[in-house]
């Protein structure tokens, strides 16, 4: 099915992953996005997590397998973690499926995923997440970008159990004042901190790549919001932006805007109207 503001059918949505992302975004199927979408599969990793979803929204809907899912899906939604993102664009891409990621940094160093989809004729969207600024990135690339750097800081809390935290013993408790905890690529920071920097993967995406890309973070105790600042520098001038997102309370990694901008996302795909680049 393709995707369009003319059809009359619903897009039929598959979810994997339910859990903070997921519940906003099926709660919002079934309300907000209702006249364009039904929600048809949701599938977790965890069966209880699905199970009390489906319950929630009072529908019989749980998926015993990704392939179930996919195989009864207009579009996919993705929001469970990076280390299963890429199998869902490529298993939803094979069958000619769209796909929505919100673990963008599962797709970084994978350009034959959005190569395949363009073979295939299958969308592959990704939500600008916690960051804004997108439109102006989208719009400096046209011309000539000098420089690219996100500025990502979160309280200790949001960047527990990152791979680099542990690699580098770095005790998060100990840390009493603000603090570069790290400094380097897009594809560097992805890898380090895969479920905390979806951000800085879908900047490269819109702007200069992952190895041009330069990602800063920075904690401390005295934070209350992950903040993201982008700076960019081209030919056409500058763009500075900064977003101070809530934590969500399920999940204090994940910002609060995250959510809101998948479901703007999806409503995208069926307004007549297109705002911004
Ligand atoms: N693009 C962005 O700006 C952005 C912002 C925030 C979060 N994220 C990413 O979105 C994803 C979801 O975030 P969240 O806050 O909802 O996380 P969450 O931990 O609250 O929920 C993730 C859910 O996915 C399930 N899951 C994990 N691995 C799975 C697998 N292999 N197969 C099926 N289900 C699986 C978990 O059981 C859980 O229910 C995360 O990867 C997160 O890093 C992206």
């Amino acid at each position: 099915m393709r995707l369009s503001p003319e059809s009359k059918k619903k897009c039929k949505i598959g979810l994997v992953g339910c859990g903070t992302i997921g519940s906003i975004l099926a709660e919002a199927c079934k309300k907000d996005l209702q006249s364009n979408v039904e929600l048809i599969a949701l599938y977790d990793i965890d069966k209880n997590k699905a199970v009390a979803l489906a319950d929630r929204l009072e529908l019989d809907i749980v998926a015993t397998s990704l392939d179930k899912l996919i195989e009864r899906s207009d579009l996919v939604v993705e929001a469970a973690s990076a280390k299963i993102s890429s199998e869902v664009v490529e298993k939803a891409i094979s069958s000619g499926k769209d796909v929505m990621v919100m673990s963008v940094g599962g797709l970084v160093g994978k350009p034959h995923l959005f190569d395949k989809a363009n073979k295939k004729g299958s969308r592959i969207y990704l939500p600008s997440g916690a960051i804004c600024g997108l439109d102006g990135v989208k719009a400096a690339k046209i011309g000539h970008i000098d420089s690219v750097v996100i500025t990502t800081r979160k309280p200790p809390l949001g960047l527990k159990d990152a791979p680099y935290i542990k690699e580098k013993g770095i005790d998060l408790k100990a840390i009493n004042k603000e603090t570069l905890i790290f400094k380097g690529t897009a594809a560097e920071a992805v890898r380090a901190f895969p479920q905390n920097i979806n951000v800085s993967a879908v900047l490269s995406f819109a702007g200069v790549g992952e190895k041009e890309t330069m990602v800063n973070i920075v904690t401390s105790p005295e934070y209350k919001r992950n903040t993201h600042e982008i700076e960019l520098v081209g030919d056409f001038g500058r763009i500075y932006t900064k977003c101070e997102n809530v934590p969500s309370k399920e999940n204090p990694k994940t910002s609060a805007l995250a959510a809101l901008s998948a479901i703007a996302t999806l409503k995208g795909i069926f307004e007549t109207v297109r705002i911004g680049t």
